[in-house]
């Protein structure tokens, strides 16, 4: 197969992104196109705004809503990069693509015909004109062209002479570049992330972006250490094997909830984002290692199977993560349950597990408007409305619940 690949950080993706793929493919060089969402992008280390997982799974949300007669079953989206241990350069995600083994698997598990899967597969390196001027410029661009020709989307009006730009490649590092024509849209990510004006980008990504409140005061992480968002953007990329994607969406969408919660109420933010992010890390993982983890913390406090991944969740978060802060880490274990003369952090990350946007339990907006203004009112709420839920079920009150509800004052 003649396979294109367009890397990116789709943050948000548009239109212009969705128009360039389906100019690729109907200009005949490619047969597929592989959407790569970058997770640690060497030219935007600082300015990407989302963690890698929601630019991911955002991208692979638009994918899911194109039509299949419009191109929609020859376009993939990949999660290459999560492998790749620091800065992500063109030329290893290529490296990593162009390996048969993990190629074939990869369009094997796209539905794509196992004869066809395995190849022998060209490969081609799709990108917009813009790019293509600085191409040279590039981390090790001979690696880069030694596994994939160059595709090049050319436009009238670009302000890159892309022939001339192709040219110089050609000589100068002895590649094969190729042109085709862009008829799609204007649009950039930056502008739209300026204006605030959404409409070039698709709805599933619109749907997508409002669900998880993306792209709003609360995700600009405010009174946050650039060392915390660094951490908190690892954090994503390091639970990503170990969560499936409504797991860690949501445990992602506690950390900016919490951050924006202590902020309000004078704790940490950067404290509050990592526990947050991190409290649910080990929810997936098998039930006889989160036993083991909870015992490991807290001796036999625990034994309820659905309680177990928040002590273990603490272990795991300072074993595989590297969290050694007792603060952070006892915020992790206690989030299900609470526990007496709770934090402020405790409390937050707590509420925070409860009300994040993209919970739908029950009708959460008393408690999201009482959190806009009073922590301790908020987290009473919520603990009132659990409980009601578990007497209900006849279920029995946790200890360290008891001695919670004993401090808000709820029999
Ligand atoms: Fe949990
Ligand atoms: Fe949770």
């Amino acid at each position: 197969m003649k396979i294109g690949i367009y890397g990116g950080s789709f943050d948000p993706v548009h239109n212009g992104h969705i128009a360039l793929v389906r100019d690729a493919l109907a200009s005949g060089f490619v047969d597929c196109v592989i959407i790569v969402p970058s997770v640690k992008n060497s030219f935007k280390l600082n300015s990407m705004t989302l963690p890698a997982p929601y630019r991911f799974y955002m991208t692979k949300a638009v994918r899911d809503s194109l039509p299949e007669k419009d191109g929609g079953r020859s376009i993939f989206v990949s999660d290459v990069e999560f492998g790749i241990k620091g800065i992500s350069y063109t030329c290893m995600t290529l490296e990593l693509m162009t390996d048969p083994e993990y190629m074939t698997g990869f369009l094997t598990e796209q539905g794509v015909k196992k004869k066809k899967a395995e190849g022998p597969h060209e490969y081609y390196w799709i990108m917009g004109s813009d790019t293509l001027g600085t191409f040279e410029t590039w981390y090790k661009p001979e690696e880069i062209l030694r596994h994939a020709t160059l595709l090049a989307a050319k436009r009238p009006g670009d302000s890159v002479d892309v022939d001339k730009a192709a040219e110089s490649i050609r000589e100068n590092l002895g590649g094969r570049v190729e042109t085709f024509r862009l008829n799609g849209v204007m649009c950039a990510s930056s502008e739209i992330l300026k204006t605030g004006d959404f409409s070039q980008v698709p709805e599933a990504a619109r749907e997508f972006i409002a669900t998880h409140a993306l792209y709003t005061e609360r995700t600009k992480l405010k009174g946050v250490s650039d060392k915390a968002k660094e951490r908190f953007f690892e954090s994503a990329v390091w639970m990503y094997p170990y969560l499936g994607e409504k797991r860690l969406l949501h445990t992602l969408n506690v950390g900016y909830l919490s951050a924006e919660l202590a902020v309000r109420f004078g704790a940490d933010p950067d404290k509050a984002l990592i526990a947050g992010a991190l409290h649910d890390c080990a929810k997936e993982l098998d039930i006889d290692s989160q036993r083991e983890m909870a015992a490991d913390y807290c001796g036999d406090l625990f034994t309820d199977k659905k309680l177990l991944h928040s002590p273990a969740g603490a272990v795991f978060a300072r074993d595989g993560f590297g969290e050694k802060d007792r603060e952070i880490l006892d915020a992790i274990c206690y989030h299900t349950t609470g526990r007496g003369s709770m934090s402020a952090l405790e409390k937050i990350v707590y509420l925070a597990d409860k009300i994040e946007p993209a919970r739908t339990y029950m009708d959460l907006e008393p408690i999201r408007k009482a959190a806009q203004t009073d922590l301790d009112e908020a987290v009473r709420m919520t603990a009132l409305a659990i409980k009601g839920k578990f007497d209900r079920q006849e279920r029995p009150t946790h200890p360290s619940t008891v001695d919670m509800l004993r401090d808000l004052g709820i029999k």
